[in-house]
């Protein structure tokens, strides 16, 4: 579903994404992880060109992403994106956040929006809390009605970064269930997070990115081994120390 061939990004003369190679299988999960600064985040927004990359090439279902005849318009809409800070109006309505993608892109009335948003938040859970203001609910439930506006386009891939981060602890179990759901439907999913038992459980494959690199990409079984690569094993102590 998605190809990254020789990716190089830099800010100026710094170099943050070093010669990237990797494949995301359509209806997988791939877990990002690494040290702050790594790149994760940057890596993330190349597929729905945040980022311009300088070198290389990366593949959206088949399609070169950077080729001139792609509308970047038409490319975001395949690719829901979720954000640390959850991004919802405080003055519109849970269910009007979420009907937003229709009425701006497909140029919905509110009406006509209304069942597909409201179907959104039915899978999400928060159908109940549809006519609440953002200041009304809680953190993890903002979070999932963010995640339900990432979806109301119906993308082909989800791309999360550290979902979960500015969430109170008791509130993101119920995020992190809520992607373990749609990991299970078989959406194909980029998620970057320090949540190692959620990656051991969900993801088909863990990215671990060092000073721009991919040093390591593996199945859950091997990144949590023994035979994992040293920055792997250091990492992962660290995170467990923090614990
Ligand atoms: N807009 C920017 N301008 C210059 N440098 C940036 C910018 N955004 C990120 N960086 C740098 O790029 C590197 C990778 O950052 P980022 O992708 O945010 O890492 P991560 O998400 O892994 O913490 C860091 O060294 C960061 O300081
Ligand atoms: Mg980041």
């Amino acid at each position: 579903m998605i190809e990254f061939q020789g990716v190089s990004k830099w800010y100026g003369t710094l170099k943050v994404l070093k010669d990237i190679s990797a494949t995301v299988d359509k209806g997988t999960t791939i877990v990002l992880c690494g040290p702050s600064g790594s790149g994760k985040s940057t890596l993330v927004r190349t597929v729905n060109r945040l980022e311009p990359i300088q070198e290389g090439t990366i593949t959206v279902a088949g399609a070169d992403i950077y080729a001139k005849s792609v509308n970047v318009n038409t490319l975001r809409m395949g690719i829901g994106f979720v954000f640390q800070q959850f991004n919802l109006f405080p003055h519109l309505t849970v269910i009007d956040n979420v009907m937003l993608p229709l009425r701006r892109l497909h140029h919905q009335s509110r009406k006509e929006a209304l069942p597909t948003a409201l179907l959104m938040l039915e899978r999400v859970g928060l159908a109940d809390k549809a006519h609440a203001l953002p200041a009304d609910i809680s953190g993890g439930q903002s979070q999932r009605v963010a995640i339900a506006r990432s979806l109301i386009l119906n993308p082909e891939v989800l791309i999360l970064d550290e979902p979960t981060s500015a969430l109170d602890p008791e509130m993101v179990s119920e995020v992190l269930k809520l992607l373990r759901q749609l990991s299970g439907e078989g959406m194909t999913m980029m998620c970057v997070t320090h949540e190692m038992g959620f990656a051991r459980e969900v993801a088909d494959r863990i990215w671990f990115l060092k000073n721009g690199e991919l040093t390591f990409d593996a199945k859950p079984l091997v990144f949590f081994s023994p035979e994992a690569h040293p920055d792997v094993r250091g990492f992962l102590s660290a995170i467990q120390k923090n614990h």
